[in-house]
């Protein structure tokens, strides 16, 4: 019988996660095994959930909109899970569930701790991604953390979210005339928003004279693989981490979760990358 893996969400139609994993499961020569993306509504979750195992699930991702929804139906929840109030991937084992949040243990993969360390980092953004961020720089030792958002409901609630984990933090908005002198005090920004992401290639979170050299920038975004901030960051001797390296990475976390050893990360960025060519044709 195949070991089966899926992604639940909806849409899922767009995601690579079927290309990198079962590229993973390939190159590791687990033939048997197969990852397919399955679209669930919000009505239909908690059945899918409490029927996983009986489907023949081992494992399955889990992506907008039912990140935060799909905790309520676990068993147990790994620390960093419960610390972002996200999960994104969940061990179906014989006797629970398990939800994890392998953004957070992918973030502090890709940013070397040496640019985290007692240094102050901007967050563009303040959704499930912002918090992932949040709580991976407070782990690689970051000190201080603005959050750069559009709408003060969301910016106030990501600065509760911070407090009560004990991050000291500012709250700015995107229109700030603050936000150019605050960028100037970070080592570290990483864009937590869509904005750049295929089709609306042009978009770019920071106006570009605020992109400067001597800090590293995360872009979430993966597709394009180099967005318009990585690529006029890169262009001024910043240096630049991929939502890319995030994609593999986080995949790498889950792949380790499930099958207790570790996949091959060129694989699966390979694969990765044949799928978003396919999907921009
Ligand atoms: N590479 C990876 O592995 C990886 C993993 C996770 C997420 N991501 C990417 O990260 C991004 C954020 O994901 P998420 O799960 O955090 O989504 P989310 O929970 O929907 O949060 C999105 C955030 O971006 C803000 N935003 C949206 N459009 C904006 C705009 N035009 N200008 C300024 N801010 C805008 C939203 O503002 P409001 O608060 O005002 O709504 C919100 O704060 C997505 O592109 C996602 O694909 C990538």
């Amino acid at each position: 019988m195949r070991a089966l893996y899926c992604l639940i969400g909806d849409p899922v139609e767009h995601s690579v996660s079927p290309h990198m994993f079962n590229a993973a499961f390939r190159h590791g020569g687990l033939d048997d095994h197969l990852y397919v993306a399955v679209r669930v509504g919000r009505r239909e979750l908690k059945s899918f959930v409490e029927h996983s195992r009986l489907m023949g699930f081992k494992g399955f991702n889990v992506t907008i909109p039912h990140k935060v929804a799909v905790m309520e139906f676990l068993d147990r929840l790994d620390g960093e899970a419960e610390e972002v109030g996200a999960v994104n991937t969940v061990e179906v084992a014989s006797r629970y569930l398990k939800g994890y949040n392998t953004d957070v243990i992918a973030i502090k993969k890709i940013i070397p701790r040496r640019w985290a360390e007692d240094s102050a980092a901007a967050i563009l953004g303040v959704g499930g991604a912002a918090r992932a961020a949040a709580i991976a720089l407070r782990d690689l030792g970051c000190a201080r953390q603005v959050y750069v958002g559009r709408r003060e409901k969301t910016l106030r609630e990501m600065g509760r979210f911070a407090s009560m984990r004990g991050i000291e933090h500012t709250l700015l908005k995107f229109t700030s005339k603050d936000l150019d002198k605050k960028l100037g005090e970070v080592k570290i920004v990483v864009n937590a928003t869509p904005v750049g992401m295929y089709p609306n290639t042009r978009g770019c979170p920071l106006p570009r004279e605020m992109i400067s050299s001597g800090k590293l920038y995360l872009d979430m975004v993966y597709n394009p693989p180099e967005t318009l901030l990585l690529r006029t960051a890169r262009k001024r001797g910043g240096v630049v981490v991929g939502g890319l390296d995030m994609l593999v990475a986080q995949a790498v976390e889950a792949f380790k979760i499930w099958m207790g050893r570790r996949p091959s990360p060129d694989a699966m960025r390979r694969a990765a990358l044949k799928g978003l060519r396919g999907f921009r044709r």
